[in-house]
């Protein structure tokens, strides 16, 4: 593969030794073997196995199999000079029926894929909670019933007692907004609840869990750095209009600042969106003491901008996205979103702005494009792009004195993309889903030779 000028621009060498750079994954869009070894089932098993909910019927029963081949995609994160793996730990593996029960056959694997990585030279940075919560428990509500502050206090405890001697670099959760939204606002996403009557209980309940399971962390593996991921997009209204302008605002709070706020010992961003004045019918005394924690690291998961418009007909807060499709962009990926390389240089200079917050890890950046197997390549010359572009507004933002200290790609190989199915692919590593082969895409390739430049 020929070099670019960018290449040579961008050295690894130009972030120092210190800065992290990884790869992430999560275990429902990889793992499959959904009831393997006394797996529970999971909100995304039963949500999937639904009528209309998944693009072109999919369905993650096999996913990567990353279950049975975690060996193999270990060895390729190795090949790829790639020094650090993010991936989360299925709830109902470790506790079929959420709490109570522990499933041994879980703990095991998951001591088996995190051995692996040691033995390989490849640090594992492990999210508790990535979407999949145990069915059983959203049969009493989910994340709308506040005794799932407990429920996931005892997974977490779980998972330090049993991974914490070897796992020194954790996330709680992963992007609250999109679960709670896709989940239980709009319907879309596992579980399929909708409505603000939803939405607000879980809103609440995820903040007390994630920093309940952080303090848990704390405790048990004190020299650990905790994090959690959040997810941002830069926003901008479409116009200068004071209408427009006052709707990017409330977009932001809904989109930017919902979850990060309240942990940091902010609290909800009540003023830009009043509907949240409802949220305090779920706040309990004491809960005020308990809703922040000091992180060491802020993980943001950034991949493109959105353009913001007054709208009279969107409820709670009269904003609304205008489509990437709908306006002049330069490039859209396969989500149909808008590349936007200097959105990430915002999110990290905003975030930087937080004085609480001490560290900003880059936890997912990437893009889905419709890549194409020709004669066993695939040359994903707009991924390779994408990320060359982004990672050298990472580079902006650092070189400017802010404190962001690491950056993974979303992601491995091409997976289980939630709603989407297999349509989208968005990893450094080709898989032909019939076959499960793997094959490195250019992109990847690129990416093993930038980080394994001195
Ligand atoms: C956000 C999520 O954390 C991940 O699960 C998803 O696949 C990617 N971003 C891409 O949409």
């Amino acid at each position: 593969m020929e070099l670019t000028d960018q290449d040579t621009l961008l050295r690894q060498q130009l972030f120092g030794p210190d800065f992290t750079w990884g790869v992430s994954t999560a275990a429902f869009q990889i793992e499959g073997s959904p009831d393997a070894d006394g797996k529970g089932e999971s909100v995304w098993d039963t949500f999937t196995a639904k009528k209309g909910k998944i693009l072109n019927a999919a369905h993650a029963r096999t996913a990567c199999d990353f279950y049975n081949r975690y060996e193999e995609d270990i060895d390729l994160i190795k090949q790829l000079h790639i020094p650090n793996f993010r991936f989360s730990i299925s709830w109902s593996r470790l506790l079929p029926n959420g709490t109570g029960e522990v499933n041994q056959a879980g703990i095991d694997y998951y001591n088996r894929v995190i051995d692996y990585c040691i033995k390989k030279g490849v640090e594992p940075w492990v999210t508790v909670y990535h979407w999949d919560l145990p069915q059983i428990l959203e049969q009493k509500g989910g994340w709308t019933n506040r005794e799932v502050i407990d429920w996931f206090g005892e997974f977490a405890t779980l998972c330090a007692k049993s991974f914490g001697d070897r796992v020194k670099h954790w996330m709680v959760m992963n992007e609250p907004v999109v679960f709670t939204g896709a989940g239980y606002f709009f319907g879309i996403h596992a579980p399929g609840k909708s409505g603000i009557r939803n939405f607000i209980p879980a809103i609440h309940h995820v903040v007390l869990s994630i920093t309940a399971g952080a303090k848990i962390l704390r405790k048990l593996v004190p020299e650990a750095q905790i994090g959690s991921t959040f997810s941002c997009s830069q926003i901008e209204p479409a116009t200068d209009k004071p209408r427009d302008v006052a709707a990017a605002v409330r977009a932001d709070a809904l989109i930017n600042r919902l979850f990060i706020e309240p942990i940091l010992g902010m609290g909800y961003p009540v003023k830009e969106l009043p509907i949240l004045k409802t949220i305090q019918k779920y706040v309990l005394p004491g809960d005020e003491d308990n809703m922040h924690f000091d992180f060491d690291f802020i993980g943001i998961q950034n991949y493109t901008r959105e353009i913001v418009k007054y709208s009279f007909f969107t409820p709670y807060i009269n904003a609304k996205m205008v489509k990437a499709e709908n306006r002049k962009v330069e490039e859209l990926t396969a989500m149909r979103w808008e590349v936007y390389p200097p959105s990430i240089y915002h999110m990290i200079k905003k975030f930087d702005a937080y004085p609480q917050i001490k560290s900003i890890i880059i936890t997912e950046n990437g893009a889905a494009f419709p890549d194409v197997l020709n004669e066993g390549k695939v040359d994903d010359a707009r991924r390779l792009r994408y990320l060359q572009n982004y990672i050298s507004q990472v580079l902006k933002a650092k070189n400017e004195g802010c404190k962001v200290n690491g950056y993974f790609v979303w992601t491995l190989t091409d997976n289980f993309e939630w709603a989407e199915g297999y349509h989208p692919r968005f990893g450094l590593i080709y898989v032909d889903h019939s076959t499960q082969q793997r094959i490195i895409k250019e992109s990847g390739k690129w990416y093993a030779e930038f980080l394994s430049e001195g």
